[in-house]
Order: C-alpha cells, then sequence, then structure tokens
C-alpha cells in the first residue's frame, strides 16, 4: 500500500450468499469491531435485493454499499437487469464488474466491461467501478498472465479519459486462487498488480497509474491480509468467503488500518 497516493480499499462481495433476515445480524456484530480511526474505505458488494437493507444495517458504520453487476442498458425492455441509475438512486458508491465468474458463467467479454465501466461513471451516476482482471492457473502455466491481464486492463479502459481512470478500481483476482483457499503469494500477487499500475503508466501518465487503487482477490483472509496488503502496488482487497465473517473480516479491514 502506498497512502500517500492512494486510499485502501477493503471490499467484500458477497457472491450470491446472505438473506435480508441476516443483514442486521451481521452489521450488529461487526460494528464493535471496526476501527475507531479508519485510514482505509470499506465496502460491501451485496445482491441487488440485499441492497437496500444492507444500506440501511450499516448506516453510522462508514461502509458503503456496492453491487456485484449492472446492466449497459439505461431502461425498458430487459428482463431481469438492474441499470446503472437504480442503483444509483439506492445510494450504491461502487460496483463489481467483470468478475471472472461473470465472465465464466455469463459470458462477459472485455467490451462489455468497458460499456459497463462507461455507464457507471456517467456524470449522473458517479459509481466507482471496481474492474475484474485475473489469469487462469492454465494461462499461467503457459506463461501468459502478463499479456492476458494487459489484454483485459486495456480492454476494459478502451475510450476512458484519464479522468476517468482515476474515478476506477481495478482488481486483480487469479481465478485459481478465487474460493479455493490456494492464496497468491505476496510476490506473485505485488509482481501482478505493479504490472498493472505499469500498463495503466503506459496508457496514460504517472499521476493516473499513480492515484489508481489496485486491490488484490482470491482467498484473501484474516490471515494472509496483512502480508499481503504490506506490498506496495496492493491498495485493498476484494474479498469473497471471508466478508461474510464479520470477524474475520473486520481483522482485514484493521490490518489495512495499520498498513
Ligand atoms: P474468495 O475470497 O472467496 O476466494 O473470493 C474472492 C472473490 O472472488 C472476490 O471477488
Amino acid at each position: 500500500m502506498n497512502k500517500k497516493y492512494r486510499k485502501p480499499i477493503i471490499a467484500g462481495n458477497w457472491k450470491m450468499n446472505m438473506l435480508s433476515t441476516k443483514t442486521k445480524e451481521f452489521a450488529d456484530d461487526l460494528k464493535p469491531l471496526l476501527p475507531k480511526n479508519r485510514s482505509s474505505e470499506a465496502v460491501l458488494c451485496v445482491p441487488f435485493p440485499l441492497i437496500p437493507g444492507v444500506a440501511k444495517a450499516v448506516k453510522g458504520l462508514r461502509v458503503s454499499v456496492g453491487a456485484q453487476d449492472v446492466s449497459v442498458h439505461d431502461k425498458g425492455a430487459y428482463t431481469g437487469e438492474v441499470s446503472a441509475e437504480m442503483l444509483s438512486d439506492l445510494g450504491v458508491k461502487y460496483c463489481i464488474i467483470g468478475h471472472s465468474e461473470r465472465r465464466a458463467y455469463h459470458g462477459e467479454t472485455d467490451a462489455l466491461v468497458n460499456a459497463k465501466a462507461k455507464k457507471l461513471l456517467e456524470k449522473e451516476i458517479s459509481i466507482t467501478p471496481i474492474i475484474c482482471v485475473g489469469e487462469t492457473l492454465e494461462q499461467r502455466e503457459l506463461d501468459v498472465t502478463m499479456e492476458w491481464i494487459s489484454m483485459q486492463v486495456k480492454g476494459a479502459l478502451s475510450g476512458l479519459s484519464g479522468g476517468e481512470v482515476r474515478k476506477c478500481v481495478i482488481a486483480y483476482e487469479p481465478v485459481w486462487a478465487i474460493g479455493t483457499g490456494k492464496t497468491a503469494t505476496a510476490e506473485q500477487a505485488q509482481e501482478v498488480c505493479e504490472y498493472i499500475r505499469t500498463v495503466v503508466r503506459k496508457l496514460y501518465d504517472a499521476r493516473t497509474a499513480r492515484s489508481l487503487p489496485i486491490l488484490y482477490g482470491g482467498s484473501m483472509n484474516a490471515k494472509n491480509a496483512a502480508e499481503l496488503l504490506a506490498c506496495p502496488d496492493i491498495d485493498g482487497g476484494l474479498i469473497g468467503g471471508a466478508s461474510l465473517k464479520p470477524e474475520d473480516f473486520s481483522v482485514i479491514i484493521n490490518a489495512a488500518n495499520e498498513e
């Protein structure tokens, strides 16, 4: 982390877990565990139906509410879709786009991720996109990780101005580390996060690269968070499983605070 240039962000991704009846208990348990003076931003990216309830439950905790996806369309006959305006209307501040699970199971492409980023960045919407990138185990073994990551980053940011990129967050999530308990080593995670910053520097400029928060995601937990967050180019975490447990999530938030 480099707190001089970037605010640490600890974002939970609840995926398709949790029920609305359990969110108050979650927030009540989390409250006393949060550090008093927090230098990091805490976010919970929750399933669409839980957004209003979680927003209410975390009121006063300085925890922002995020979504896990957004439609590229503005409104109309798109059954099952949720628009950026609807999210903004609910007070959503962050939105994950291009998660590897959406890429794998819902055919999300770099072009679609790019269109979603543009939608979220529209002036009247102003939701921070958390753009996910990451290689599969096969790609890592074939030694094409950096090419792949570079392609995903360039695809997601295509056509965005430097000013717009400075409003984004990128999350590096190696697919092989998600939900597997197999975390990237701090060296592996740092290497790719540093590379992402280099790609952005070449595409834009030093200022844009320096101010861009880059998160690591993939089996980040209460035990390994401190080591990962100590890396200079890892500015926070995108946390799945551990974000469903208030104790574990708070340990990670505390680790970011102490870094
Ligand atoms: P886990 O932390 O459960 O591995 O999930 C990571 C993730 O996919 C966050 O978006």
